[in-house]
């Protein structure tokens, strides 16, 4: 029998930069991991699963970063059961505050059969040495049977007692393809803790996916059953459908304690901020509907329920929108705003800006309120997320020339400037104005690319708002997205088609280009 975690705390482990980004079109630069870790960490996660280090150098490099860097959370990396993965999860988080490591291997009849070619005894067999071998170097191992829900329970059971038998003390349970359901989900957690033999404490973990939309519903029934910790990222993002939204789950723990009676150590006014950042930095808008973070998630459309809520908040708002970091009264700045309500206003948002980027921002302001009546927190949200990129970028749109004629084609120039300054140049016609622009940018970039997604927003309300383009593209047989903002809807579609570009890795081959 196994005693399981006393507390009443649920451990949340955010797997945004692992499991994450295996979303199609999203790769996050070596900055924007770093940023997104130490926003996770004033999240307040308990674990970050912040890479897989033996996959590439560029996941080494940021684990080994991040593990640098966080003070208060713990550091995790993913190892298959192989003596190279788990040596290089060791070298990359040696120097964290709390190293962690997350040993895993596939146990379900169809894993077993077409991709290892294992025995059910040769996967108990690999199971025991990895986690003997990882506990060598880590206190605490985490160990994960991949596709355990469609795994047979009972050699379920057996592959987790070898694990704590080998001295796994978290053991997490992934429906990796999103197939279970709440109560098959919360009985292999009950039957766990029934079974497994161990004087030790075990703390048992959900991992869910989202195929049939049930992985926030999954995770809870999990708590329900015993489950001391939830793994999933923030917005839901992830392979195929997605995983666990986890501003999903430490809501739902903090409205219904009445019913779970367990809690998180998450901030829960940190949330918006958290969700902004990794839809900006994943290129992924969150849609207007999402639970807890959609820009619909508080506004009150109907009369019954506008009057019910001036009346009483209560009586159509579960929760406020100040808990979760939205601020319902802002105060717009505009045109006449100087320096020091700007700098106020930064502070207000919860920005830590040097004076330096300061000014900078200060001039991109000047130059919306110039165009913009009213600058609201989701204008100024949407410039610092937008110039933080711009500075980082590899390149720059710096000019953008279109001729558009009715009933013809269009035709466009377009200047493109690197980190360098070198600037580089081409022109290109198309059936539409955006077509001419991404002809224009292709021929920079000697490329053909093929846009898989382009869509346009608002980024606030009214005919003055900024423009948010996002597309996802493949070019060189990388697909990657890119966000652009401006008041110009064609200049922001420029900006996310070459921002799209670098985060693809691809070049400009300097011969055909025309610098200066
Ligand atoms: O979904 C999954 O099975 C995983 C494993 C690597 C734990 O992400
Ligand atoms: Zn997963």
């Amino acid at each position: 029998m196994t005693i399981s975690a006393s507390t009443d705390h649920i451990q949340i482990l955010d797997t945004t930069l692992r499991d994450g980004e295996q979303t199609p079109g999203v790769s996050f630069s070596f900055d924007e991991r770093i940023k997104i870790a130490q926003q996770l960490e004033r999240w307040g996660v308990d674990v970050i699963e912040a890479g897989f280090p033996a996959s590439s150098p560029g996941s080494f490099e940021s684990v080994k970063a991040i593990s640098q860097i966080l003070t208060q959370t713990a550091v995790s990396g993913l190892a298959r059961c192989v003596k190279k993965d788990i040596d290089a999860v060791y070298e990359a988080t040696k120097h964290a505050a709390m190293p962690r490591i997350h040993v895993f291997v596939a146990t379900s009849p169809i894993h077993l059969e077409a991709k290892l070619k294992l025995t059910q005894e040769e996967v108990l067999a690999t199971i025991h040495e990895h986690v003997t071998y990882a506990r060598n170097y880590f206190d605490i191992v985490q160990f994960s049977p991949e596709d355990a829900t469609r795994t047979e329970l009972d050699f379920l059971v057996k592959c987790v007692q070898t694990a704590v038998d080998a001295g796994a003390s978290v053991i997490n349970i992934p429906d990796t393809v999103g197939f279970t359901y709440p109560s098959e989900y919360g009985n292999i957690f009950r039957v766990l803790q029934e079974s497994i033999n161990t004087d030790r404490e075990i703390v048992y973990s959900a991992h869910c996916h989202d195929d049939l939309g049930l992985a926030v519903a999954n995770s809870m029934a999990a708590i329900e059953n015993g489950a001391n910790r939830i793994e999933g990222t923030i917005n839901g993002i992830g392979e195929r459908a997605g995983n666990t939204a986890l501003e999903e789950v430490v809501l739902g723990l903090h409205v219904r304690q009445d019913h779970y009676k367990r809690t998180s150590r998450i901030k829960l006014k940190e949330t918006k901020q958290t969700s902004d950042l990794i839809s900006r930095y994943a290129g992924l808008r969150v849609p207007k509907n999402k639970a807890i973070v959609g820009q619909n998630a508080f506004s009150h459309e109907s009369g019954i329920h506008q009057d019910g809520v001036l009346k009483n908040p209560e009586t159509y708002e579960i929760m406020t929108p100040q808990l979760v970091g939205v601020k319902s009264t802002e105060l717009p700045l505009g045109k006449l705003s100087g320096k020091h309500a700007f700098k106020d206003k930064l502070k207000n948002l919860g920005y830590d800006i040097s004076p330096d980027e300061q000014a900078i921002l200060f001039k991109q302001f000047k130059s919306i309120a110039d165009k913009k009546k009213s600058i609201t927190d989701r204008d100024i949200h949407a410039l610092i997320l937008g110039s933080e990129h711009e500075l980082n970028a590899p390149y720059q749109v710096e000019q953008l020339q279109v001729q558009f004629v009715s009933n013809g084609l269009q035709s466009a120039v377009v200047l493109i400037k690197d980190k360098d300054g070198h600037t580089y140049k081409d022109s290109s016609i198309g059936s539409g104005s955006i077509v001419a622009i991404y002809n224009a940018v292709d021929r920079i970039f000697n490329q053909t690319t093929e846009l898989l997604d382009y869509s346009i927003d608002a980024v606030t309300e009214g005919t003055d708002s900024q423009a948010e383009v996002h597309v996802h593209l493949k070019v060189n047989h990388t697909e990657a997205t890119g966000v652009g903002i401006d008041h110009d809807i064609l200049l922001a579609s420029a900006k996310a088609y070459v921002e799209a570009h670098a985060k693809a890795g691809v070049e400009i081959n300097e011969q055909k280009g025309v610098s200066s």
